[in-house]
């Protein structure tokens, strides 16, 4: 009976939850890299060199609560941090996406990391706030744990963001249009907020049947790379 039970079809969150908690994998892929000049990146200005492995974990899926809490405030900014935000970064490369909250990787903490590609390179916020926001902007908006779908959502087309670098640093930002958007991406997962709750309800009834067909059809749920997405060339955040 017990084993007939064990064996027994499982509701859908079950099954995004049990593939979502499978790591990568590449995380026991560990890069040793050797950060020849850590300022460069725009993370760790005046840090000292380091020679930590770099991880990347496996990204929490829709279905997964971790992606419904609201993230706690970061109290101590450590090295620990420093660390955790690299491989941040490095598990948003390898996904591929522009953006990507502490959350998404089972951390329940109020950080994110993002390149937009500038030159800048990557960078990351902690504690961040938005203060002001103004405007409307259209866009179609994808996001790593909702792998393969995305969706034109009109949000705010500024917005005035404040927070802290990994030093501790304050940070204060005035953003615009692609920028705005990805802030406001990352900050909604620091709220348990996902894409899906943007949706109008028509819409995302539409959004929960392709995932649930998905599911019962054992169609890949799993993140990382999302080939629809990137087809169309809409960033995953
Ligand atoms: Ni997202």
């Amino acid at each position: 009976m017990d084993r007939i039970r064990r064996l027994g079809v499982k509701g859908d969150e079950a099954l995004l939850v049990t593939s979502a908690l499978v790591f990568h994998g590449s995380l026991l892929a560990v890069l040793h890299r050797l950060t020849t000049s850590p300022g460069d990146t725009g993370i760790f200005p005046g840090s000292p060199h380091y020679t930590e492995p770099v991880s990347t974990y496996a990204i929490r899926i829709f279905g997964d609560p971790v992606l419904r809490q609201r993230a706690a405030e970061i109290e101590n900014v450590d090295g620990r941090l420093a660390h955790l935000v690299q491989d941040m970064i490095e598990t948003m490369y390898e996904a591929p996406g522009v953006g990507l909250a502490a959350p998404q990787i089972g951390v329940e903490r109020r950080l994110f990391v993002y390149d937009v590609g500038d030159d800048e390179g990557p960078k990351a916020i902690v504690n961040p706030v938005i203060s002001e926001s103004r405007g409307e902007w259209e866009f179609e908006e994808g996001c790593l744990s909702v792998p393969g779908l995305h969706w034109t959502i009109v949000r705010p087309k500024e917005v005035h963001l404040t927070g802290f670098d990994i030093d501790g640093n304050e940070i204060s930002i005035e953003a615009d249009e692609y920028l705005a958007r990805v802030f406001q991406h990352e900050l909604d997962h620091l709220d348990g907020v996902l894409l899906l709750d943007r949706l109008d309800k028509d819409t995302r009834k539409e959004a929960m049947r392709t995932l649930r067909g998905r599911v019962f059809s054992g169609a890949e749920v799993r993140g990382g790379a999302q080939p629809g997405a990137l087809e169309r060339d809409t960033p995953a955040l």
